[in-house]
């Protein structure tokens, strides 16, 4: 039954996480079209820091907490698939990392990238879920 309830949280905070990365760099994309220090970008500033402490930040916490007391309920440690998405997490949270110091970038007026290399970073989260969906529902490897 705990691990029904446990995996219940798991995946509603999976979906906040990944709703808050999808919606991250879009934001940065009009952020960048607005003119730097104009009204309009400290709005999208405000915005991002929103974001991220109202929910990446929650939920990226909830979903290893509960992901991690998943793993020790049901014993996953020798599993194949449970070490490669594993790796995929952290690359997952590393991600999350990168557009966080890109957010406090932008809100020293520093803009590194291009719209275009923001839409292609867009990709990144997508293709990561996909790819730990699978490993995690269907199990290949053992
Ligand atoms: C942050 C570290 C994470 C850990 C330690 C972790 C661990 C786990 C474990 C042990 C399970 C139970 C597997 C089973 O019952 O066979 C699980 C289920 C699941 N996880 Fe994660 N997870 C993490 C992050 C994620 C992420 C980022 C996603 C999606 C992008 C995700 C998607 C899922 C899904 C969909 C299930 C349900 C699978 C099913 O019922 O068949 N997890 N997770």
């Amino acid at each position: 039954m705990i691990y029904l309830w446990l995996k219940a949280g798991h995946i509603i905070f999976v979906v906040f996480w990944m709703a808050g990365l999808f919606m991250l760099p879009r934001f940065f994309v009009y952020h960048q079209e607005a003119a730097a220090g104009s009204p309009e970008a400290s709005l999208w500033v405000e915005r991002e820091g929103k974001l991220l402490r109202i929910i990446l930040w929650p939920s990226l916490v909830a979903v290893w907490v509960l992901g991690l007391a998943l793993a020790y309920d049901i014993g996953v440690w020798a599993h194949v698939w449970f070490h490669l998405k594993l790796a995929l997490v952290i690359g997952l949270t590393a991600y999350h990392c990168l557009l966080a110091s890109y957010a406090r970038a932008l809100a020293r007026g520093e803009r590194q990238l291009t719209g275009r290399q923001l839409r292609l970073l867009n990709e990144v989260p997508g293709l990561a879920a996909a790819l730990i969906i699978v490993l995690v529902v269907v199990k290949p490897f053992n």
